[in-house]
């Protein structure tokens, strides 16, 4: 049991795509198949009792998010471990120094945590977010600043606009390590 714990492969997903293109709710279709203890930043209020916002009322954003994320990653394995979703992660990626969620990132699998970071601009977000993600899921991208940062990400330098989905709910789920780049239509019911 402690050994499988151990040795389970910790992954970082991430979804881009831009608004209300269906990223929520793949995420949540990930994190009811997810085996094992889920935490979701959720600036939007929009996960019920799974989400958190870090930010208590009257705190700066940054020292707040500076102090989560230190507990999460300086108390190493054990602390906390599951899958960490950072939902509309634009909103606040740029409130702390880009190097306190790569140490996040480098530290994931050693803490036990896996990751599914979620956002609209990938040219907002960390390179090495999207340099050291093992799956990617792209959804409808239509500004052409997001789609140069997408061709930036190693292996996807050859991504033509036309693997591009344009619908809402469609998707490009591109496995890094495979080098497979699969359509995908995100299962969706009218409750969702
Ligand atoms: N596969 C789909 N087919 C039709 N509508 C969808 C599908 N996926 C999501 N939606 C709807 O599209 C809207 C935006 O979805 P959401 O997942 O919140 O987008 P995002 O997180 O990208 O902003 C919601 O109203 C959602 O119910
Ligand atoms: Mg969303």
């Amino acid at each position: 049991m402690e050994r499988d714990r151990l040795e389970r492969d910790r992954r970082i997903a991430v979804i881009v795509g831009a608004k209300r293109t269906g990223k929520t709710t793949l995420a949540r279709h990930l994190v009811d198949r997810y085996p094992g203890h889920v935490i979701v930043v959720d600036p939007a209020d929009e996960w019920g009792e799974l989400g958190v916002w870090p930010v208590p009322w009257g705190v700066r954003r940054r020292d707040a998010l500076l102090r989560w994320l230190g507990e999460l990653t300086a108390e190493g394995r054990g602390a906390w471990e599951g899958l960490l979703v950072l939902d509309d992660w634009d909103r606040y990626v740029a409130a702390v120094p880009g190097e306190s969620w790569t140490d996040l990132l480098v530290a994931n699998r050693h803490l036990g945590i896996d990751v599914l970071a979620i956002g609209h601009r990938p040219q907002a977000l960390p390179k090495e977010a999207l340099a050291n993600a093992d799956l990617l899921w792209i959804f409808a991208t239509r500004e052409r600043r997001a789609r140069d940062a997408l061709r930036d990400i190693p292996g996807l330098e050859d991504l033509e606009d036309a693997e591009i989905p344009t619908a809402t709910g469609e998707a490009l789920a591109v496995d890094m390590l495979v080098g497979s780049r699969v359509r995908v239509t995100v299962p969706f019911s009218a409750q969702d």
